[in-house]
């Protein structure tokens, strides 16, 4: 399956998601990474490992319905079939995610349905959770609200500052979003109501 990967900042979830992907078993393919901005560093990253890069920046649309639809038309331009955001910093409406249904993931570093939007390490610091972690989902228009595909939790320790919390979840994030993406790709990924079932092989 070909995948489209949306970032807006330093791309190490789109990194992890091209690197599984070049593996020769793995059923999926990344056809195209695409920033809403040039100064995403992970467009460098992408370029480096050979995969084709686009920029969608919305300053250049007239509306945001313009931007979601050359969005989805680069993103098809490429073949892609599904669709991960990783660390993209929009909220896409219906109008984007009609062009792909059932078939946009994002991930989220928290334990949904805990600590949606941003800032949220230091959100479950402040709360004084012991656990946090992060979650892969399927997009819908509610913000981090999609039905949950995989979830890894990491203990939240006494030191810890936002960005030691970070670094904690952000490496299960490396490991279960090339996981998602698998299952996804193999299309074992069925939604019945708010629920994900994971079909066997
Ligand atoms: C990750 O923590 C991801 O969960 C969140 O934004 C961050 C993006 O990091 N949505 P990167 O650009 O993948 O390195």
């Amino acid at each position: 399956m070909k995948i489209g990967v949306l970032i807006s900042g330093r791309g190490s979830n789109m990194v992890s998601i091209a690197t599984a992907c070049a593996a020769p078993d793995f059923p999926a393919e990344v056809a195209v990474v695409v920033a809403d901005t040039p100064a995403a560093a992970g467009l460098e990253k992408a370029a480096a490992m050979g995969v084709a890069t686009a920029v969608v920046a919305p300053g250049e649309f007239a509306d945001r319905g313009a931007f979601e639809d050359a969005l989805a038309n680069t993103l098809a331009g490429h073949g892609a079939e599904g669709v991960c955001l990783a660390g993209f910093m929009r909220i896409l409406t219906g109008r984007f995610l009609d062009r792909f249904p059932g078939k946009v993931l994002n991930i989220h570093p928290s334990l949904l349905p805990a600590f949606p939007g941003l800032d949220v390490q230091q959100k479950a610091l402040d709360h004084g959770v012991r656990f946090s972690g992060c979650t892969v989902h399927f997009v819908t228009e509610a913000m981090d609200a999609g039905p949950i595909i995989v979830q890894a939790a990491v203990p939240v320790l006494e030191a810890d500052d936002a960005d030691a919390l970070a670094a904690r979840i952000l490496e299960q994030e490396h490991s279960v979003y090339p996981e998602a993406v698998r299952l996804f790709a193999e299309g074992r990924l069925r939604v019945v109501g708010r629920r994900v079932i994971v079909d066997t092989k």
